[in-house]
């Protein structure tokens, strides 16, 4: 029996020894995904307090509920281990560790890069190897590709498997998860595609099977900076509308009821979380090795990057327009997540935001119900007011940044002197009320 029939055997039988790399927002999700579809899943992640977790059933990502984790982890379909060694009986690995930015702005490859180091010290024939990170096209050829198969002497396509499938979770949303969304899957070659994708179909609905690795790496860098310069071009047309004394929500909510050739972006205090803000700037600077200047993703950046300014320098005139200067002023940040309704905080405009309300001599707390403290840009902590109430009647000014839905906007407005809604969170009770000021 050749190498990929045997692989194929082993996924339909769901015999199929599998691992995950990197136990996070992407790689929990995906480990329960294939552990309910029947297949015993190793997690691995350098975390001890998240393998200490998992093997508890005590789940950290609020898309895994805990009671489905210990189901999983208590009838052994999953397990979770800072033990690499482990990857020798591994038949297939899926790497979803982190890919942020330098301080620089360049890509940080080292989480990729340490995980491909502990798969090369353990890879065998019979491996299906497949990428799940966003990172820039070519990164699988480039990187994985001479760790673990040139260098060991080992055939891609014949002895082992290298594809790319990028993740497309949407952390907090029901309708689609890991298990509905479909799943992009190129290879290395077209038989590595053809059993990277049998596996995933061994649990995930819908597998789209594209012709190289690289098109799959390009097809996630596609769908985010879609995002980004969409984004880029609300906050845009929010700044136009402001000197122009037009209201932007009633401008989108009215280009909106098109039934066609429009989509609906909604303008903000800037971008946040793991991949928006992060994964086109993994193009651009990819590019630049093509001598080719990404000018969109470059120009939507920043604009981007300059909405927490802008939203200060409004605040700042909205204070102004009051009588009121913002040095010495408490100002109440409502909500500190990247977006509304989940927990996470990375690259959040809401911690620039506060650094800018500090910078100008505010005095800043913040409230937020899933993040009950948070880092500072200047690395000092601060917690979530206690009250909301309390602190929302005591602020000069109110800040909205995340426009959570278990907010009372009611009571919030009802209490408080005044309301820089960078959201629209408000809706129609901020219209035409002097107590409001919006993006
Ligand atoms: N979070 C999202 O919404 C989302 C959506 C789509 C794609 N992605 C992409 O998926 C990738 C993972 O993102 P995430 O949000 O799950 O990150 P995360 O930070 O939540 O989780 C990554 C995990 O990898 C672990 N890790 C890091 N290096 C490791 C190593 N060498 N070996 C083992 N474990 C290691 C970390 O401890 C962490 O637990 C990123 O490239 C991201 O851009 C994320």
């Amino acid at each position: 029996m050749s190498i990929k029939t045997e692989l194929l055997k082993k996924i339909k039988e769901k015999s199929l020894q599998m691992g995950i790399i990197g136990l996070g927002y992407v790689g929990l999700p995906l480990a329960t995904v294939f552990a309910e579809a029947g297949y015993h899943v190793t997690g691995f992640d350098l975390d001890a307090h998240k393998v200490e977790a998992v093997n508890r059933g005590s789940s950290y990502i609020p898309d895994v509920p805990s009671g489905k984790l210990k189901t999983l982890v208590d009838s052994g379909h999953v397990i979770a281990t800072m033990d690499f060694s482990i990857l020798k009986g591994m038949d297939a690995v899926s790497i979803c560790v982190p890919t942020p930015l330098r301080k620089t702005g360049d890509p940080d490859m080292s989480f990729i890069l340490s995980a491909t180091e502990e798969v090369a010290q353990y890879m065998h024939r019979g491996m299906i190897i497949v990428l799940e990170s966003s990172t820039y096209p070519g990164t699988t050829r480039e990187v994985l590709l001479p760790k673990l198969g040139e260098e060991k002497g080992l055939k891609v396509g014949e002895d082992w498997f290298l594809g790319f499938s990028p993740e497309r979770v949407d952390p907090g949303r029901q309708d689609y998860t890991t298990l509905n969304t479909p799943k992009v899957v190129g290879g290395i070659t077209p038989v590595c595609a053809e059993v990277a994708a049998a596996w995933y179909a061994g649990a995930i609905q819908k597998i789209h099977v594209v012709s190289s690795a690289e098109t799959a790496e390009m097809a996630k860098l596609l769908e985010n900076t879609f995002r980004m310069i969409n984004i880029g071009l609300v906050n845009e047309m929010a700044i136009m509308c402001e000197r122009m004394g037009v209201d932007v929500w009633e401008v989108i909510d009215a280009a909106a009821t098109k039934p066609f050739g429009f989509m609906k972006f909604t303008p903000g205090p800037g971008l946040g979380g793991h991949c928006i803000p992060i994964d086109p700037l993994y193009l651009s600077w990819k590019m630049k090795a093509y001598h080719f200047n990404a000018r969109f993703i470059e120009l939507a950046s920043e604009i981007n990057a300059n909405m927490p300014r802008y939203v200060v320098g409004r605040i700042l005139e909205a204070m102004n327009d009051r009588g009121k200067i913002l040095k010495g002023a408490h100002c109440l940040v409502l909500g500190a997540a990247y977006k509304p309704d989940i927990d996470d905080i990375r690259e959040s405009p809401a911690l620039e935001v506060i650094e800018q309300l500090q910078n100008k001599g505010a005095l800043v707390e913040f409230h937020d119900p899933y993040i009950p403290k948070l880092q500072t840009n200047d690395d000092a902590e601060m917690r979530s007011v206690p009250d909301l109430m309390t602190a929302v009647r005591a602020a000069d000014v109110v800040v909205i940044v995340t426009n959570h839905k278990v907010y009372d906007y009611k009571a919030i407005l009802a209490e408080a002197r005044f309301i820089f809604d960078s959201r629209n969170a408000l809706g129609k009770l901020g219209v035409d009320n002097p107590k409001v000021v919006k993006l």
